[in-house]
């Protein structure tokens, strides 16, 4: 039987790769409005429900790949040479891989965030679409963003809407060898929106996402309102960013990552992500709700709070949450991303 993923990768990429150049890229960081949570093909990394998401401007990773000048594969991690059998380049070098096909072109993969470790933000949704776009970049493969959208789902499915900045939407598709499960960038700006992450946890140990995913799709009672639900929820989302209602997004995307957490809670044995500060948190917000502040709150596979405002409200969200770090997902961040081609 064909390896579907070799059948993808030859459709996207010239049969024998060039030498590489160096080549250096940035992607930011997301997070999901509308949560991806459960695949419909763990191979292809297919999910069960669309989802949407907000860039993170400036937090993200930046990327430079080049030839292995010593002939053997190298991978750095904000400034340090890793082991090559370390968790984190052994992924890294089997994504490149999935390349490389059996080709002998030795890369250098030096990686940075601009994400600061105390906020708890996973980067691996920056750290995949960042490399593929370095690695495209090298191998100087003429791609389009919603073709290095696709590969960087191998990564991680979120980093197929790291792609782009802004509101990105990852339709789910339903062909079975997923080509049309495509992000896309919804061409919609929203100069006041703000995001504040609220640290809980920066411990970034907890149980991966797939694991979960898998966990909560073969034991949760819940899951099975889990897709329907989810994908009503997206299209609402991305009406609400379409009209500018805030209130409309903002309980959408509340609901929609309680939901998440709920079906999680109903697995066997138990699949908890929240810690008792992400609740304290959670009852700031509804009480600053009930006091007139409209703010909302977003969770992913961890137990850090993401609060959604308006500018409007800033000064509240700082006093309710002074160790809030606050993003302006629209401001102009090309300084800060720059990268050389
Ligand atoms: O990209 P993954 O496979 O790590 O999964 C991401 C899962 C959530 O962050 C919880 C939701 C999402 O859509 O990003």
């Amino acid at each position: 039987m064909p390896d579907p993923v070799q059948i993808f990768f030859d459709s996207v990429l010239p049969n024998k790769l060039p030498r590489p150049e160096s080549y250096e890229a940035y992607s930011p960081s997301n997070i999901a409005l509308a949560k991806y949570w459960g695949k419909r093909d763990q191979t292809l990394n297919l999910p069960l429900n669309s989802s949407l998401s907000i860039s993170l401007g400036h937090l993200g990773s930046k990327t430079h790949v080049s030839s292995a000048t010593d002939g053997v594969d190298g991978v750095w991690f904000d400034g340090d040479k890793l082991p090559n059998q370390s968790r984190f380049a052994q992924k890294v070098l089997a994504f490149a891989d999935l390349f490389r096909r059996g080709q002998n072109l030795p890369l250098h993969i030096v990686t940075k965030n601009t994400i600061p470790t105390a906020s708890g933000l996973a980067s691996s949704a920056s750290g995949f679409a960042a490399l593929t776009r370095a690695i495209s970049g090298a191998f100087k493969l003429a791609l389009s963003d919603a073709q290095l959208s696709m590969i960087s789902r191998f990564g991680s499915g979120s980093a197929s809407r790291s792609i782009w900045h802004g509101f990105v939407c990852w339709d789910r598709g339903v062909r079975d060898d997923g080509t049309d499960c495509v992000a896309r960038q919804l061409p919609h700006h929203w100069p006041g929106f703000r995001i504040a992450v609220i640290p809980v946890d920066t411990d970034l140990k907890s149980v991966p996402s797939s694991d979960g995913m898998r966990h909560t799709v073969a034991t949760s009672p819940l899951f099975e309102a889990w897709p329907e639900h989810a994908e009503a929820d997206c299209i609402r989302v991305e009406a609400a960013v379409l009209a500018r209602d805030f209130t409309v997004l903002g309980e959408t995307v509340e609901a929609n990552a309680l939901a998440m957490h709920a079906t999680m809670l109903a697995s066997r044995p138990v699949l908890n992500y929240l810690q008792p500060a992400s609740w304290t948190c959670l009852e700031t917000i509804w009480n600053a709700r009930k006091a007139g502040i409209e703010a909302y709150a977003t969770m992913d596979a961890g137990a850090n709070i993401k609060v959604l405002f308006l500018e409007t409200n800033r000064t509240q969200i700082e006093t309710l949450f002074p160790q809030g770090l606050i993003i302006d997902p629209f401001a102009d961040h090309t300084q800060e991303c720059e990268f050389s081609k």
